[in-house]
């Protein structure tokens, strides 16, 4: 086709999504698509600069656009809450609802105060229909199909009390041991660490993908309803029902007759809130009686009827009695701090975190000094300074190491990184280990039944030297191997075998090249589709990728430069892993609905529209945009257009509920 034919195609049809997106809320595409269109055109215009207009929709925004959230105005603004930090602050709000309210008798219910991201929850008529982000109180981000990925949040709920229409308001989060996990996989990719849960959190809630959202397990806590016709005189009673009707509230609240009793729930949750499986910096403490909190009413940015009290930051000091180097899978030296083991936060801690050179210089680490070790939003401690006044000036500073703790190679530090890497990837044995544990990890080649201990046990044996060794095993090289029964081993070969159908991009993204996570990967295979393609590719290429950038396109190239990397990919092609895969194809799960045609309306249970969509064009099925007399199928979900209803039944159109579509496939 006529090249500048397709440009003009290609941003007719971004421009048509963006605008169904952008005025009508409509995703008329899933986000893969989109960012294919998006993609070619991007390349076509590298390719022919001549024809690349200046209002091209690439130009938008840095380059390349990202589908960007629809901005809603809040029904009831989404304040703040006044701080306090100390008991006697506390005694003067008391004091002060007590002068407002005069004779009357008041509770308080105090709960913790979750440390996430506030959400606000739009029901109607019994169903969720939108998840809005806090934004700047007035306005947020429409954020349903994200917000709908947390499990705990029901969609729909059928008790009769409700008005028509009402909010809730709670905090979304990412549970702690997701947060560590994530990093843990991040680690062992090289791929940047996330700060803490609450960055986290907000920044999953805000990604365009919701199945990528959805893999983050995030979670909520409801801390509020609101609405007219309130069918609950308490908060105290609308935390129980809500909690009765399978609504996530933390059962950490209590109800406090008087401010002794707030005090006394502040003292102990200082401790135990430790053990719950989110962050919390405080209580929250609210007059229970809704007719009371209307008469104490609001400041131009908080309700009088409640105040946070915001515990202290914990914080701890001890000595610092070594540092060591760890060695990542990717060569990364990460310096952690070995301490005399502390108390805080509830936790016995004996290392630190120092994450890497530039921290060290800045913490001016000398041997024997007593450090500040403090744990913020973070879940590992930080040492955050130095007792100057008690250093000993004789005790020389700790120095970076010049070479590999491991395998003594000499240490690089690529200009503008913040890490030292050991470049030694072929022989530095921690490295390799790592390379074989990421190789085999859920995310990437799957292979079960094969841990840690006993890839340590086969590397030690010279058993196998990396994962291309792990292809050539059989039963006979665990004979002789202690711990190992017939069942279990024929387990591990059976389970490697399996790994040999694994898709390309998990096997790409198993390799572990540096700066390649699941997420590039992907978008790797999208575009070059096979191994041979990758490593052919040109720096210009690559960089014409979105999200690969200078730094990833470099470490790609260096990769395939190493004939011990290529090496590596001609044995595990040998061995029959995937190492090309054309993803749309590949995906595609049956042609039940070959030459059907459906439109999709309104919200659903078991999928967010995308999903819906991705579903019926993985099953041969073409989605469109508008109902006309050649459309088969109408997938009717909560809350549809009248419009499009209206019509559907003009031109006898065939509706079906999400429920009949699954019977489809
Ligand atoms: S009630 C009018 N309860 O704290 C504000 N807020 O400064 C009513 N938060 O970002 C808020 N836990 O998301 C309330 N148990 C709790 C809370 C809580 C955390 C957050 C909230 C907001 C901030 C208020």
């Amino acid at each position: 086709m006529d090249i500048r034919k397709r440009m003009d195609e290609l941003i007719n049809l971004i421009n048509k999504y963006n605008e169904a997106y952008y005025q009508n809320n409509e995703s008329l595409i899933s986000d893969l698509a989109f960012d294919q269109l998006l993609h070619e055109l991007h390349k076509l215009e590298n390719e022919n600069p001549l024809f690349a207009l200046t209002d091209s929709p690439t130009q938008k925004v840095g380059g390349t656009i990202t589908k960007q959230f629809k901005s809603v105005t809040h029904r009831f603004p989404m304040l703040s809450l006044g701080n306090t930090y100390n008991e006697n602050d506390l005694k003067e709000f008391d004091a002060l609802i007590k002068k407002t309210l005069g004779d009357e008798k008041y509770e308080y219910i105090c709960e913790l105060k979750f440390d996430g991201v506030a959400l606000s929850f739009w029901y109607q008529n019994g169903k969720l229909i939108k998840g809005v982000t806090r934004g700047d109180g007035i306005r947020g981000d429409d954020i349903t199909n994200n917000v709908k990925t947390i499990k705990s949040i029901p969609h729909s709920i059928t008790d009769q009390i409700f008005p028509v229409e009402f909010e809730l308001r709670g905090e979304g989060f990412m549970p702690n041991h997701i947060f560590e996990q994530i990093n843990y996989e991040r680690s062992l990719t090289g791929e940047q660490l996330l700060a803490n849960p609450r960055n986290s959190a907000s920044g999953t809630f805000k990604m365009q993908d919701s199945s990528i959202v959805a893999q983050r397990n995030l979670d909520c806590y409801i801390y509020a309803y609101l609405g007219f016709d309130n069918p609950f005189q308490t908060h105290e009673e609308s935390l129980i029902k809500l909690f009765d009707l399978g609504f996530p509230i933390s059962q950490t609240w209590e109800k406090c007759s008087d401010i002794e009793s707030v005090l006394a729930y502040i003292e102990k949750w200082t401790t135990k809130r430790n053990d719950l499986p989110l962050n919390t910096d405080g209580i929250v403490i609210k007059i229970n009686d809704y007719g009371q909190q209307e008469r104490l009413g609001f400041t131009a940015k908080s309700p009088r009827w409640a105040i946070s009290f915001k515990y202290p930051s914990e914080i701890a000091k001890t000595e610092l009695l070594s540092i060591s180097y760890q060695v990542g899978r990717t060569g990364n030296i990460t310096p952690v701090a070995n301490l005399n083991p502390v108390y805080l936060a509830g936790t016995m801690i004996k290392r630190a975190s120092i994450h890497n050179a530039n921290e060290m210089t800045r913490l001016d680490l000398h041997e024997g000094d007593m450090v500040f070790i403090e744990k913020g939003g973070e879940i590992i401690p930080k040492i955050t300074g130095v007792d100057m006044s008690i250093r000993n000036p004789e005790k020389p500073i700790f120095t970076f190491p010049t070479n590999c703790p491991d395998c003594n190679s000499e240490l690089l530090r690529v200009e503008g990184e913040a890490n030292h890497y050991c470049m030694n990837d072929s022989f530095c044995p921690t490295q390799i280990k790592g390379k074989i544990e990421h190789f085999i990890q859920r995310k990437a080649l799957n292979i079960e039944n094969l841990g840690v201990e006993t890839i340590d046990l086969l590397f030690d044996k010279s058993i196998i030297k990396d994962v291309g060794d792990l292809y050539k095993l059989t039963s006979f090289d665990f004979f002789g191997l202690d711990g190992f029964q017939s069942k279990s081993i024929q387990n591990i070969v059976n389970s490697i075998e399996k790994s040999k159908t694994v898709p390309f991009r998990k096997v790409l993204f198993g390799l572990g090249i540096r700066h390649v996570g699941a997420t590039i990967a992907e978008k790797l295979v999208l575009e070059f589709k096979s191994i041979n393609n990758l490593r052919d590719a040109s720096y210009e290429e690559l960089i014409a990728v979105p999200e690969i950038g200078d730094r990833i396109a470099l470490s790609i190239i260096a990769f395939f430069s190493k004939p011990d990397n290529i090496d590596l990919i001609n044995r595990l092609e040998q061995s029959n892993v995937q190492l090309s895969e054309d993803i749309l194809e590949l995906e595609q799960e049956s042609t039940s609905l070959e030459g059907k045609s459906f439109v999709i309306s309104g919200v659903f249970q078991n999928f967010d529209r995308d999903g819906l969509r991705d579903k019926i064009i993985l099953n041969g099925g073409k989605v469109v945009s508008s109902i006309s007399s050649k459309l088969d199928y109408l997938i009717a979900g909560d809350n549809m257009g009248p419009s499009k209803l209206e019509k559907a039944n003009q031109l006898a159109i065939k509706i079906i509920t999400e429920e009949e579509f699954l019977n489809l496939l």
